[in-house]
């Protein structure tokens, strides 16, 4: 293709030849360059994702800058908003007891849903030095491939530092032997993240008869991947007169509400 066409007169003659390849090219770049832009854009800007609930909380300065950090970057936006909306419900209506988590490793989910609900007292049980072998061994599924080196990189110190307010109470060791002196505590809500199903079944025996009514217990890694955390989950189920809401989360949460 010539840009200029030729007369035996016109100095700037040249020929320029275009390839279907180097267009080929260059309607791929485009479409790159498009897809970068949007996307940035709906990682900036779009927060059509968001509920109108916690927009609104925000705009009216009720969520503190360092829990809308937290959202902006959590992976799992409906576990997030799920942790938001059960909090919000167990302050409005204030339903009395401690939170606590069986689970807490480097104190993520601690962090959030104590900047959800900062006046709690929140007790924390965790060994900090990941499983034990006896755990361990019962399983199937994906905690089968899990070793006592998982979730051990993590310290009672490390997590002390990093949450850093009074109202954490740390019960390191192993779950549930370190809930032995709190047999008359009440609680809110409890977040378990323990993975096994051990741990699981014990949190469920020692938590829900300490639950307020209104209460919730919420167990993450309800689905096929985690037998062991099902079984308990189900078994605990059938003897309880409250059915289990499932979540639509990426890891499927489930829920047990104490009856009022
Ligand atoms: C998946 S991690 C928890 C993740 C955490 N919720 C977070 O936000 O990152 C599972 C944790 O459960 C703890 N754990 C499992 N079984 C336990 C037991 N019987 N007693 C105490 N801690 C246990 C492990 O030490 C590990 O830190």
């Amino acid at each position: 293709m010539s840009l200029y066409p030729y007369t035996p007169t016109n100095p700037n003659h040249h020929t320029m030849k275009i390839t279907l390849f180097q267009i080929a090219e260059l309607v791929i770049i485009g479409i790159i360059f498009v897809y970068l832009v949007y996307y940035v854009y709906t990682v900036l800007f779009d927060k059509k994702y968001q509920p109108k609930a916690w927009q609104d909380a925000v705009k009216r300065g009720k969520v503190s800058r360092q829990l809308q950090s937290i959202e902006r970057n959590y992976p799992d936006k409906v576990r997030f908003f799920n942790f938001w909306f059960q909090v919000e419900r167990l302050k409005k209506e204030n339903i009395p007891g401690f939170f606590a988590e069986l689970g807490v490793y480097k104190g993520d989910s601690a962090l959030l849903l104590h900047l959800m609900d900062p006046a709690r007292e929140f007790h924390l049980f965790d060994t900090f030095e990941g499983f034990t072998q006896s755990d361990l061994a019962r399983e199937t599924g994906k905690a089968a491939t899990y070793t006592t080196k998982n979730f051990a990189d993590t310290s009672i110190e490390k997590v002390r530092a990093r949450l850093n307010s009074d109202k954490f109470v740390f019960h390191k060791g192993y779950f549930p032997d370190t809930a032995a002196g709190m047999e008359n505590t009440q609680f809110a809500l409890v977040n378990m993240d323990a993975d096994l199903y051990n741990p699981t079944k014990a949190g469920l025996e020692y938590f829900y008869p300490r639950l307020a009514p209104g209460g919730i217990i919420i167990i993450h890694d309800y689905n096929p991947d985690w037998p062991g955390i099902m079984k308990a989950v189900d078994d605990f189920a059938a003897t309880i007169p409250e059915p289990l809401i499932v979540m639509p989360d990426q890891d499927s949460s489930v829920m047990i509400f104490k009856s009022k």
